[in-house]
């Protein structure tokens, strides 16, 4: 489930995106913190997502802390913990993998990162919930889409609650099934402890990935980058 690496001896480009593709966690430890190596070292796996808000509007976004007139720049920027989900649910296309580099752990050990894998869900779905997670369409922003889709043989995961909130009325029906499918992703999920210098590469597309809350004036400080690789 999780493969840990030292930055320098690390698995040629093709067998960390072979060992992305089949579900694992990667972990390169001592990564160097600066957005220059992290950019390169993920162009060589594939291509990066340049976002307006980013460092320069190039492909790193610092995860930390950030207030303006006592409000969060951002969600990203708040103290707020995050439930499982997949990033960028409501885009055009999803990037298919993300990098987080850890410039600083949290003091206290909060802000733990935590993930749920797909193959982990379908281990544990019955067969009618996992048709209706393929047949069911959500509203994503401007996108319908499934949680679960299958495509090519494989299977991929969509998911994120604050955006399928934000963005439509649900039923309390709906809202009842998305609880118990928070309940049931919570009890598959497990923790991961990043430490200063720890470089964690994942699937959007095969996991669903969130954190604990923290207090509001930790130091914890993540470079994001999302990316999508071409296999
Ligand atoms: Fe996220």
């Amino acid at each position: 489930m999780l493969i840990n690496h030292q930055w320098g001896q690390h698995p040629g480009d093709a067998a960390i995106k072979e060992s992305l593709q089949q579900g694992y966690l990667l972990v390169i430890k001592n990564f160097p913190l600066s957005d220059e190596e992290l950019q390169l070292f993920i162009s060589r796996l594939g291509t990066a997502l340049n976002e307006r808000r980013n460092n320069n509007g190039k492909a790193v976004f610092n995860v930390i802390i950030s207030r303006h007139n006592n409000f969060f720049t951002s969600i990203a920027n708040s103290n707020l913990a995050f439930p499982l989900h997949t990033d960028c649910a409501d885009f055009d296309e999803i990037p298919n993998t993300i990098g987080l580099l850890c410039v600083e752990p949290d003091e206290e050990g909060q802000g733990t990162n935590t993930f749920m894998l797909l193959s982990s869900l379908l281990r544990h779905l019955p067969e009618d919930e996992k048709q209706k997670m393929l047949g069911k369409k959500w509203k994503f922003g401007n996108q319908q889409r499934s949680i679960l889709s299958f495509e090519d043989g494989n299977y991929a995961f969509c998911y994120d609650r604050i955006t399928m909130e934000s963005f439509s009325r649900l039923e309390a029906t709906e809202i009842d099934e998305l609880n118990k499918l928070d309940k049931l992703f919570k009890s598959l999920s497990f923790e991961i402890k990043l430490e200063k210098g720890d470089l964690i590469l994942f699937r959007n597309d095969l996991m669903l990935h969130g954190r604990d809350k923290m207090h509001i004036d930790s130091k914890r400080w993540i470079k994001r980058i999302r990316f999508d690789m071409k296999y």
